[in-house]
């Protein structure tokens, strides 16, 4: 009981730390959890999907999302990243099980918070979370030879890979 109290203390001590410390109404102002993504793993998505960059994270797009940017694999961003059917309906399955809105994670309702139900983007750079997480970052930044391009996390998230993007992981490179 005492635990409990104790509990509940801390919970709305850092609830009033957040209105406080943030001025926009954003989803992660809590104070809890911070951006260090449970590690998943699934061979056939590890294989195919983090030989031209990272694996992107599940979590970061809808169903919706995955589904049509895995019926357009042959058309991935100028690149042809066709699969057997197989494969794809494989990793399809899996990316739609740990999707931002399959309700697995926080990271997930993060995302969702600020997307409507009817939208699909392609990009996990275009979603409002991602903007507004990265409004700081200039597009001269964006455009450096050293990043390319926004989806580049590795480039700045230092430990992207293990689906580690805290801020203080974060080094912009020159
Ligand atoms: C042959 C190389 C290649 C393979 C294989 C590949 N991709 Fe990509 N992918 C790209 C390129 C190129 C981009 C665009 C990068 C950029 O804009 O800088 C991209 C972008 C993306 C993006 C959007 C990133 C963003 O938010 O801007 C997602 C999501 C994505 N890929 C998922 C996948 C998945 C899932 C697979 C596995 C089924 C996969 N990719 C396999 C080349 C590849
Ligand atoms: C140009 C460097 C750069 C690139 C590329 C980049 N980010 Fe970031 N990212 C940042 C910066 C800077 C922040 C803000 C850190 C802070 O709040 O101090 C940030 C914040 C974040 C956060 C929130 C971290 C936190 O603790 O609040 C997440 C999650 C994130 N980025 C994910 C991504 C993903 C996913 C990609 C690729 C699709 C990406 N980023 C690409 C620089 C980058």
């Amino acid at each position: 009981m005492n635990y409990l109290l104790r509990g509940i203390g801390v919970v709305s001590a850092v609830g009033v730390f957040s209105l406080l410390a943030f001025s926009l109404p954003s989803g992660d102002a809590r104070g809890d959890g911070g951006y260090t993504l449970p590690k998943l793993t699934h061979k056939n998505w590890q294989q195919e999907c983090a030989s031209c960059h990272i694996a992107y994270p599940p979590s970061m797009l809808p169903k919706a999302s995955w589904r049509r940017l895995m019926g357009g694999l042959d058309q991935h961003f100028g690149e042809n990243a066709s699969l057997d059917p197989a494969t794809q309906a494989d990793i399809l399955r899996f990316l739609e099980a740990n999707a931002a809105d399959s309700g697995t994670s926080r990271m997930g309702s993060r995302v969702m918070r600020s997307m409507s139900p009817s939208e699909a983007p392609l990009r996990i750079t275009e979603t409002r979370w991602f903007v507004r997480k990265h409004d700081e970052v200039s597009r001269a930044t964006w455009s450096r030879k050293s990043i390319g391009s926004a989806a580049n996390c590795a480039a700045c998230h230092r430990q992207a890979e293990r689906g580690v993007f805290d801020e203080d992981t974060v080094r912009i490179p020159k």
